[in-house]
């Protein structure tokens, strides 16, 4: 009898030592069970939660969610060390980042030579096409006089921002990726922006089994079906990539090697190169893909952050003045920036980059994986487990930022008023490291010329005894997007 109850403890405590217990040498945090990891019981968000980890500790954790093991790293130098290492440069192998093909294309999903292959090419379009008085330039101006026509159009009202600042947005990037840009009312473009939605609607559902991959195995495939609305996926892809293949087509047709005018036309003419290559996939759907990559890494978030400052500066009329003065003092009526003029917009530059720090838009990055066992932080991380930084708690820590839960601009600037530094410690909008956002020049570029149009012509004002909500969508704990909510546009006389 003793020995059966001797024989019975050793094989539980073998069982809790080989399947429920956190493996040694892990960082802190939350295990959980087996197959389905640490389920919260709470009503926090996300968000609020992770703080709260942090708090318990420290700067890296992790969290178990089914069968992902989650790392995150809330603090800058660490965050610096990983990503500038190889040791964390792959993206997962999740079904969101290789859903096309098994093997992940394009370059934001891609991994290896796939993408530094993709990534070279693309930078180098970006800084070819960017440059001085580039087309590029000039559509970044074209649809920041749209976007502020449009926006006069709903002055004195109560609304939220119309989708003109949707299509604005996308229309940089097809200047950039197809050498066109689109009329509100297009078609085309109402076509192409219907295949987005519906693609952005399918892909979240359809995560699920990368965190709860057994449910594939045990559950019937038409309740799968059913769910996660594969039906519809198979669709959105195949009307995306037709959609693009159809470009790329009408490109071939018309392409004159000696003049590329786009990302379509280059990539069509190192096509044949980069064929050489046994491990790179250089076809239309690569090409797709990253077509695709560009829209989805550009689109929501330069809109986001147009948003949030327009946000920012209905709730801090003072800074909106201080910026207006200087954008007309710098820019005469009728003249639109050039990244030229940056230099002599510190206090643009400034509330600019206090919209970036504050919205912290893309919270947990885009996710990493360690690809071989190593060591971070003083803590064993296997092989596979997967790394975020949180750029919000950086964002606030008070080791890098004086009084950091406020909106201060004046925080970027030195006491002759020029903007002081954007690269500073503590900051990570863009990420860092070997994998962070390809399209920050861009980015950076379109925030500027947007930003002093609309600041010239525009003033942004809460609804009349309402206050602008300065809090993220709830639920979306990946992005910070702001809450699509009620603004009052004036018109500057
Ligand atoms: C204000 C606007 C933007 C913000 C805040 C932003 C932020 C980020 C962040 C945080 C990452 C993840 C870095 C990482 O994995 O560690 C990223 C990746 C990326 N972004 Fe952006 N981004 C912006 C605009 C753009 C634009 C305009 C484009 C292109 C048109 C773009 C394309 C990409 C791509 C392709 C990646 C993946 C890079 C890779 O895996 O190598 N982003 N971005």
């Amino acid at each position: 009898m003793i020995a059966e109850l001797v024989l019975g403890i050793v094989f539980l405590f073998l069982l809790w030592r080989t399947f429920f217990r956190k493996p040694p040498g892990l960082p802190p945090g939350r295990w959980g069970l087996p197959l389905i990891g640490y389920i919260p019981l709470t009503m926090k968000t996300v968000e609020e939660q992770l703080h709260d980890m942090h708090k318990q500790y420290g700067d890296i954790f992790l969290w178990r969610m089914g069968t992902q093991v989650m790392v995150f790293l809330n603090d800058y130098k660490l965050t610096r060390a990983a990503f500038s290492s190889t040791d964390f440069i792959n993206r997962p192998d999740w079904t969101l980042f290789n859903f096309f093909e098994e093997k992940a294309l394009g370059v934001a999903g891609s991994n290896d030579s796939q993408w530094k292959n993709n990534r070279r090419f693309s930078l180098r379009q970006l800084r070819d096409m960017g440059m001085g008085k580039s087309k590029l330039v000039a559509a970044v101006q074209t649809q920041a006089t749209v976007l502020v026509k449009e926006l006069k159009k709903q002055a004195g009202e109560a609304k939220p921002f119309p989708h003109a600042l949707n299509v604005t947005i996308v229309n940089v990037i097809w200047q950039m990726v197809g050498g066109q840009q689109f009329d509100l009312t297009d078609p085309k473009l109402i076509e192409f922006e219907r295949i987005m939605k519906d693609l952005f609607a399918s892909m979240v559902p359809f995560s699920v089994p990368d965190f709860l991959p057994w449910i594939t195995y045990i559950l019937p495939k038409y309740f799968l079906n059913h769910v996660f609305q594969y039906g519809f996926l198979e669709d959105a892809k195949e009307r995306i990539l037709q959609f693009f293949f159809s470009e790329i087509e009408e490109h071939r047709a018309t392409l004159d090697r000696d003049n590329p005018r786009d990302l379509i036309d280059g990539y069509l003419i190192e096509m044949d190169e980069k064929q050489v290559d046994p491990d790179v996939t250089c076809n239309d759907t690569d090409l797709s893909i990253l077509i695709l990559d560009l829209f989805l890494g550009g689109g929501e978030s330069t809109k986001g952050i147009l948003v949030w400052m327009s946000y920012y500066l209905a709730t801090y009329p003072e800074v909106q003045r201080r910026m207006q003065e200087e954008v007309d003092e710098v820019l005469p009526k009728g003249t639109l920036a050039t990244l030229e003029d940056r230099i002599r917009l510190p206090y643009t530059e400034a509330v600019l980059h206090e919209v970036l720090r504050k919205s912290s838009l893309v919270n947990l990055g885009v996710q990493h994986v360690a690809v071989r066992d190593t060591e971070l932080g003083g803590y064993i991380i296997p092989k596979g487990l997967i790394i975020s930084s949180a750029a919000e708690t950086m964002h606030h820590n008070p080791h890098y930022w004086d009084r950091p839960d406020e909106f201060l601009p004046e925080r970027w600037l030195d006491h002759e008023g020029k903007f002081t530094n954007s690269k500073k410690e503590g900051f990570l909008p863009f990420g860092v490291g070997k994998r962070s956002c390809l399209g920050e020049s861009l980015a950076r570029m379109e925030l500027l010329i947007f930003s002093t149009a609309l600041m010239q012509s525009l003033s942004f004002s809460h609804p009349p005894g309402k206050k602008i909500h300065l809090r993220p969508e709830p639920n979306n704990p990946f992005f910070r997007n702001p809450q699509m909510q009620d603004i009052v546009i004036t018109v500057r006389h």
